[in-house]
């Protein structure tokens, strides 16, 4: 069911939050990312901008100076499929942070198969997502249920928000976990088609990101548009 939609805690809500606030960004070179950086520097908190291409990332800390945003930001590259590049990017950030508070990272059959939450696990994310990989090896992907539309992005997508309830439950109380969906966003993704800008996608994420601890959530999924607001689906 649909709850009320959540206010905008930028403009409406005590800020909590200073720039001892670390938030990181995974693929900000561009598009909603780098757009969520640049706010989160606008509204005062340090931002880690990240990128796999550290020639991009660069690129765009430097695009921000201008902006006057540089004491708020830092750069270090991260490839979130690598874990050379996890693991370096983690002893980097340890080195220079005590903690982060914001990370932001990105049918029917897995519908079925994940949506059981008591059986939820890891392992049965790894499962389905191999047993998806290995009907696409084998060309069969097609007769075995899975989406037939955006298949592969709809698999990572619901591998992504099920992980999110697992990690949510993992570490309830101590960190909120939660997933958002932008909404059809003007992107390289979406070869700049768009309901509205990568910016209005940032300012919803802020939002959601920005909420007044006593009142954020976890293991929700939001859905974001700038005409209705932020909601919970879950
Ligand atoms: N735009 C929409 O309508 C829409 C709707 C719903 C959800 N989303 C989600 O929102 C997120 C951002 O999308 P966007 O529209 O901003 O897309 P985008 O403009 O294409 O940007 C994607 C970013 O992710 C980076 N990236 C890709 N693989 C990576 C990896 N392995 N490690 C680190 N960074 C990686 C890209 O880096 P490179 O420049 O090096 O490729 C780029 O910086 C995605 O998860 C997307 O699925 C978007």
């Amino acid at each position: 069911m649909q709850q009320a939609p959540i206010c905008n805690p930028t403009t409406t809500t005590a800020r909590w939050w200073s720039k001892d606030s670390i938030a990181i960004v995974t693929g900000a070179n561009k598009g909603i990312g780098y757009a969520l950086v640049k706010r989160f520097a606008q509204l005062g908190l340090t931002v880690v901008l990240t990128s796999r291409d550290p020639s991009k990332g660069v690129k765009a800390v430097d695009s921000l100076k201008v902006l006057g945003l540089d004491g708020n930001i830092c750069f270090c590259q991260l490839d979130i499929s690598d874990q050379a590049s996890v693991r370096s990017f983690v002893s980097w950030f340890r080195s220079k942070f005590d903690a982060f508070d914001i990370l932001k990272l990105k049918n029917t059959k897995m519908k079925a198969i994940l949506g059981d939450e008591k059986r939820l696990s890891e392992d049965r994310i790894d499962m389905v997502v191999g047993v998806f990989l290995q009907d696409v090896k084998d060309g069969r992907w097609e007769r075995q249920g899975w989406p037939d539309i955006w298949t592969d992005y709809s698999v990572s997508k619901l591998a992504l928000n099920a992980y999110s309830r697992v990690l949510a439950r993992r570490y309830e109380g101590l960190v909120s976990v939660n997933c958002f969906c932008p909404g059809f966003t003007q992107t390289a993704m979406t070869d700049g088609q768009g309901k509205h800008s990568a910016d209005d996608a940032a300012e919803m994420a802020a939002s959601l990101a920005l909420l007044s601890p006593s009142r954020l959530t976890t293991g929700k999924f939001y859905t974001g548009s700038t005409t209705r607001g932020m909601h919970s689906k879950l």
